[in-house]
């Protein structure tokens, strides 16, 4: 089949605003919300190879249904693809495989609009047989409804301008191809899918906490600077494309798992999101989300809600999340600031460059992760160093108090498995009520 690749080639990009998006009340400024979609088309085209040499904005009504912008505009993008040299045009919007073929039999070039392009990034990303396959199955389905046009593109490749393309014979071989390969990918997916469960399952012991959000928000950043791992970190959208675990040594806690997963985006192509089902496991079964967001991006509130969407569509919204907003370091704007602020009051501010935030992280972590923990007051001899140490290994102290009897009264939280231990010494052990418990709030920002 052809390979939509293109690497190395000179992309036009085209958006075209239509009235609905305008309507929408969620969207703040209407023409800056389009530049910088149109940017992050930029993005998007930079991270599949190409270079970007030009683009056009148009308002419409309404789209046209042969070649989605009107014949005018078509003739117009016509002459700035000649003047800039472009290799490919790339819609910011989805287009019908009929649009496609016809404009791209109008411009002689190759049209790819956003999904394709979303599809082309993962296809040369995916490092793992999982993520390959996912890829290659999300590839064949978008792409089967399309495969006449693929053929134009080969038999252009060949014959220069030629727009002939093969017999419907040898079309229908192919689409039986596909579809074929489409069941086979399928049942190896769901075979990947099943060991993954098996092995996320079989780490029940360890409490696991996964990274998710949107591209380039700084998960693997702020997945080195916990773990002291060294995770690939790239100024560049999808940077990160399959799962990757290490430990995390949480203090006043121990050793858990950190997760960072594939970034999101908005409008990821639902094809793409069933088939990393698998990737996505580990962020279905984690104890707890840290959803990362990029502050310093005009466009945080739209990438926290479309990374919501995400999740979603792949039915782990209910799950327990934490706002964690990153690149605090370089945001400069106070307005932003204040504006996430009133949307997300329990966000935390964090800057995984920098490590600022990152104490209040990890205690917030540990938090969520001991939500249900009791909170015990436990009397012992001052002298008791071992049950000391016993308790801020396995538990949180949060305080000490001397009686005047020589003895010390311990607040902690800890978990019911780890008390058998401390009732052998018989010592008074008593569970603090709610209303009693101190709060350990950790701030914002
Ligand atoms: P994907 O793989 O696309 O999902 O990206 P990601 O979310 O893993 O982002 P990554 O950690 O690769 O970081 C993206 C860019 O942001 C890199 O250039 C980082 O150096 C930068 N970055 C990450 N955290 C911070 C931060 O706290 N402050 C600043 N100023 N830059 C940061």
């Amino acid at each position: 089949m052809q390979n939509e690749s293109v690497q190395n080639e000179r992309s036009f990009l085209v958006g075209v605003i239509l009235p609905e998006r305008e309507n929408d009340e969620n969207r703040s400024s209407f023409w800056s919300v389009t530049e910088e979609t149109l940017e992050e088309l930029g993005k998007l085209a930079e991270a599949a190879g190409t270079e970007v040499v030009g683009e056009m904005v148009q308002r419409r009504s309404r789209i046209d249904s042969a070649t989605y912008i009107g014949s005018g505009k078509v003739q117009e993008l016509r002459g700035m693809v000649e003047k800039t040299e472009a290799d490919v045009v790339i819609f910011d919007n989805d287009l019908a495989p009929g649009q496609t073929r016809n404009l791209e039999k109008e411009l002689n070039v190759k049209v790819l609009d956003r999904t394709e392009l979303i599809l082309d990034i993962f296809a040369r990303r995916a490092q793992t047989k999982e993520a390959r396959l996912a890829v290659e199955l999300a590839q064949l389905e978008y792409s089967l409804p399309r495969l006449k046009r693929m053929w134009t593109h080969l038999s252009r490749q060949k014959k220069g301008v030629g727009l002939r393309g093969p017999g419907e014979t040898q079309l229908e071989v192919d689409r039986r191809l596909a579809q074929k390969r489409i069941a086979d990918l399928k049942v190896e997916l769901a075979e990947v899918q099943k060991r993954k469960e098996r092995e996320v399952a079989s780490r029940n012991q360890t409490r696991t906490v996964s990274l998710i959000g949107y591209t380039n928000a700084g998960k693997s950043t702020l997945m080195n600077a916990l773990t002291g791992s060294d995770v690939f970190v790239k100024d560049q959208l999808f940077a990160t494309l399959d799962t990757r675990t290490r430990r995390w040594f949480l203090p006043g806690w121990g050793p858990i798992l950190l997760s960072d997963t594939v970034g999101f985006v908005r409008n990821l192509p639902h094809h793409l999101v069933a088939s990393f089902r698998a990737t996505l496991e580990e962020a279905r079964r984690a104890d707890l989300l840290l959803h990362v967001a990029d502050g310093s991006n005009p466009m945080v509130l739209f990438q926290i809600q479309a990374a919501y969407e995400v999740l979603e569509q792949i039915g782990i919204h209910q799950k327990e999340t934490l706002l964690v907003i990153n690149k605090i370091d370089q945001m400069k704007d106070e307005y932003q600031l204040q504006t996430i602020r009133n949307h997300y009051p329990e966000a935390l501010g964090i800057s995984a460059a920098t490590g600022l935030g990152l104490e209040e992280l990890a205690q917030a972590v540990s938090d969520h992760l001991s939500r249900d923990f009791p909170t015990i007051d436990v009397e012992t001899d001052v002298s008791n160093g071992k049950l000391m140490a016993y308790l801020s290994n396995y538990g949180e102290i949060f305080s000490r108090e001397f009686t005047e009897d020589g003895k010390v009264r311990i607040r902690c939280r800890i978990a019911e498995a780890f008390l058998g231990k401390v009732r052998q010494e018989k010592l008074s052990l008593r569970y603090v009520q709610e209303g009693e418990r101190e709060k350990h709030a950790v701030g914002v920002f």
